[in-house]
């Protein structure tokens, strides 16, 4: 399975292809905000990526994302090996 790492939470764990970030967190009891429980409406799922590659970036994030090397936890999905950090949007 894909690795995945969460460089500021010094975590690397495994993931199945498709998993979304947000799930991947829950799955391994790491501290993802999901104030709107995971519906691209809250910013706080956003993260970083730091290198590596994710799913295709989904029309819905797009009002959240500063940058193209920003993505909403809750919709980026594994494809393969990926490093990310948490930054949550205000
Ligand atoms: S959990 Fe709210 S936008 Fe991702």
């Amino acid at each position: 399975m894909p690795r995945v790492e969460f460089l500021d939470l010094g975590r690397v764990v495994e993931a199945p292809v498709g998993a979304t970030l947000l799930e991947v967190c829950d799955d391994h009891g790491l501290p993802m905000e999901t104030a709107c429980g995971g519906f691209a409406a809250c910013n706080s799922c956003r993260v970083r990526v730091l290198s590596g590659v994710l799913s295709e970036v989904e029309d819905v994030e797009d009002p959240f994302l500063d940058d193209p090397g920003q993505r909403l936890g809750c919709q980026a999905r594994v494809v393969g090996d990926v490093v990310v950090r948490l930054e949550p949007g205000g």
